[in-house]
């Protein structure tokens, strides 16, 4: 699973940012008077992580970010701010296997569920259940679609870097009723011709609210609808 990123990462931070602005005011929203530590789970290059930053400020930060190549992004991100340099912690591991405190304030889990088998994603259930504190919260977002069904391409994203335009574009097909395989193409223009394309497929395995809100609720938590696909659970 991490490979794609490997070989995708250098165009994911960068295109990845055109969403933030819309999902940053919502996910601080989300975490208004939450207490600390927070986790960001799949931190990616650390958007998520500097509105955490903003959002819940003084409070220790675990970003966890498996991909060595997107995990680079990030160190860099947070090393170069000093006020994110003295709270951020980088994890290298999978949220599973992460060496997280015992009580957690907050765990935010943005456009990355998908990657939890639903065996793991127990696991990560369990793991709230078991370490939120009293008034703590996860925020997480489901990504559409939630059923089997094929996308068919859509430009996902385009950034400019000086002569460069970098355009993402995405579509997906079912592999079996709980997943749907991504295929993205990564495409670089330079004086009005393509100069690069990168293409990488992933599995992401599906989850509908009413899924969800069952195996939370076998755990005694409860998610709130907070928006464009986003739930705050407590
Ligand atoms: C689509 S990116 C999202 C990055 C960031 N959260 C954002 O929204 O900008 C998904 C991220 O989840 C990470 N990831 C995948 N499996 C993971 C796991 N088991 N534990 C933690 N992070 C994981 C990937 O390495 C990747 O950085």
């Amino acid at each position: 699973m991490m490979e794609q990123y490997e070989r995708s990462a250098e165009f994911v931070d960068i295109l990845l940012a055109s969403y933030w602005p819309e999902l940053g005011p919502q996910v601080a929203r989300a975490l208004d008077g939450v207490p600390g530590p927070v986790v960001d789970v799949g931190a990616g290059g650390g958007h998520g992580t500097r509105v955490i930053a903003a959002a819940v400020p003084h409070s220790e930060i675990l970003a966890v970010e498996p991909s060595p190549a997107l995990r680079s992004v990030l160190m860099a991100r947070v090393h170069e701010a000093a006020e994110l340099r003295e709270r951020v912690t980088v994890l290298p591991e999978g949220f599973l296997q992460a060496r997280l405190p015992a009580r957690l304030g907050a765990v935010v889990a943005m456009n990355v569920i998908g990657h939890f088998d639903p065996e793991e994603r127990g696991a990560v259930w369990d793991l709230l259940a078991d370490r939120l504190v009293p008034g703590g919260r996860a925020v997480v977002n489901l990504q559409p679609p939630t059923e089997p069904v094929a996308v068919p391409q859509f430009r996902s994203g385009e950034a400019r870097i000086g002569r460069r335009t970098y355009e993402g574009l995405a579509r997906a097909e079912p592999a079996g009723p709980e997943q749907l395989t991504w295929h993205l193409t990564y495409r670089t223009h330079q004086d009005g011709e393509l100069v690069d394309e990168v293409a990488v497929s992933h599995v992401w395995w599906l989850l509908s609210e009413e899924r969800m809100t069952k195996e939370l609720g076998e755990r005694g938590l409860t998610p709130k609808a907070a928006g464009s696909g986003m739930y705050v659970i407590s």
